[in-house]
């Protein structure tokens, strides 16, 4: 039986009970009565995880188009504010935006996507004409070049520079191909400087490695060196992670390594070589940065409820509806109020009652569960 049935039987009947999993901290919403069905101004806005809530890979899961349906008036414009807050990424929040609003049918705008790297927006001014190099799948260095960063290289193209840099290149048929199209791809670039003999001035991972191998083997020379392969041991450039998940929720049944276990390998292997531990900085859930700006975010959506509290705490309730509970659950808890978090069972966590170590305040099934109880909880205005 659908969850929202659920709620309107137990309105009914007055006695709120909720087929949801235990709920923990002091906010019960067990015993709830209801004094009201008519919908109030919207006090909340919701952060939707993508991987395992939203998609499993581009496939819808867990009813999120109706869900996010909902979140619209019959004209199509929106409602009650949502972003999705994600920790992946490796292409422009505008390009998401418009692939998104595909596969989910809602038109989904480029500042409701708030990517792992969209934090490394604010490093612009310190790396503007600095070469920099973007690691990840996707295209990671239009990502950095949308940012404003003015003298970024992929890796691929990167690497392409440098003879023998990955001795097991001529294994990797798909390398061949690529590196040649890099080279000619540069050329029309013209660049003003050779990349073998400009300092690399940082690294940023904007999204998971697809060459493991060849990217910890140029890491690790570029970052042991100063940012100049091939030289001598020097101090390391500032190295930037766009998040620190250990695995997510693909379309294999069970989770997949992310860029957080990307990091220890790169970080086992550099410390073992090398004289000086690496140094590195990973944005991303759970940072409560992360939380804070998808609130100031949220503020800015034009919807046509007035959500507004007030100036100062313009939100009562900020929903994070997440599947991973040490990355999306932790992160609300970490964020603290209006945050409240809602896990579901479609992506990471696979439990049947609350995570023992990360309780979230709610467990529901899918993502559609978790919208139409913050839809009936918003609109029939529970009193405390
Ligand atoms: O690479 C994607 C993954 O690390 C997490 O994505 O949407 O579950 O935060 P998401
Ligand atoms: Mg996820």
């Amino acid at each position: 039986m659908r969850f929202l049935q659920i709620l309107r039987k137990a309105a009914a009947s007055t006695q709120n009970r909720l087929r949801v999993s235990p709920i923990s901290g002091n906010r019960s919403f067990f015993s709830h009565q209801i004094h009201s069905q008519s919908l109030h101004s919207a006090s909340f806005g919701i952060a939707f995880d993508i991987d395992g809530v939203i998609l499993r890979g581009d496939t819808p899961i867990g009813g999120s188009p109706q869900a996010l349906k909902r979140l619209y008036d019959d004209s199509g414009a929106l409602r009650f504010p949502y972003v999705f807050l994600t920790n992946g990424g490796g292409v422009p929040e505008s390009k998401r935006a418009t692939e998104l609003s595909k596969l989910l049918g809602v038109p989904i705008l480029a500042s409701q996507v708030i990517q792992g790297h969209s934090p490394f927006r604010q490093l612009m001014n310190r790396f503007e004409n600095e070469l920099i190099i973007a690691v990840g799948k996707g295209e990671p260095a239009r990502v950095m070049s949308e940012y404003g960063f003015k003298n970024v290289l992929s890796i691929d193209e990167y690497a392409s520079y440098f003879k023998h840099i990955d001795p097991l290149e001529q294994y990797k048929n798909w390398t061949n191909e690529q590196a040649g199209y890099q080279r000619s791809s540069s050329r029309e670039v013209e660049r003003k400087n050779d990349p073998c003999s400009q300092r690399v001035e940082a690294v940023f991972v904007v999204s998971d490695s697809v060459d493991w191998s060849r990217d910890i083997q140029v890491l690790c020379d570029i970052l042991s060196t100063g940012g100049l392969p091939g030289r001598e041991i020097s101090s390391q450039p500032p190295l930037y992670f766009a998040n620190d998940d250990l695995s997510y929720q693909g379309l294999f049944p069970t989770e997949r390594l992310g860029m957080g276990a990307f990091r220890i390998a790169l970080e086992s292997i550099y410390n073992r070589v090398y004289p000086n531990s690496l140094e590195y900085t990973s944005y991303g859930k759970p940072n409560p940065s992360v939380f804070k700006n998808a609130e100031n975010v949220l503020m800015q959506l034009p919807s046509t409820i007035n959500h507004r509290v007030n100036e100062q705490y313009p939100f009562k309730t900020l929903y994070m509806i997440g599947d991973n509970p040490s990355v999306d659950i932790n992160g609300a808890w970490k964020a603290g109020q209006p945050w409240f978090s809602i896990l579901t069972r479609s992506g990471v966590f696979k439990g049947k009652d609350n995570h023992p170590i990360y309780p979230a305040d709610m467990v529901v099934d899918t993502v559609e569960e978790a919208v139409d109880y913050i839809l009936s909880r918003e609109t029939f205005q529970p009193h405390y």
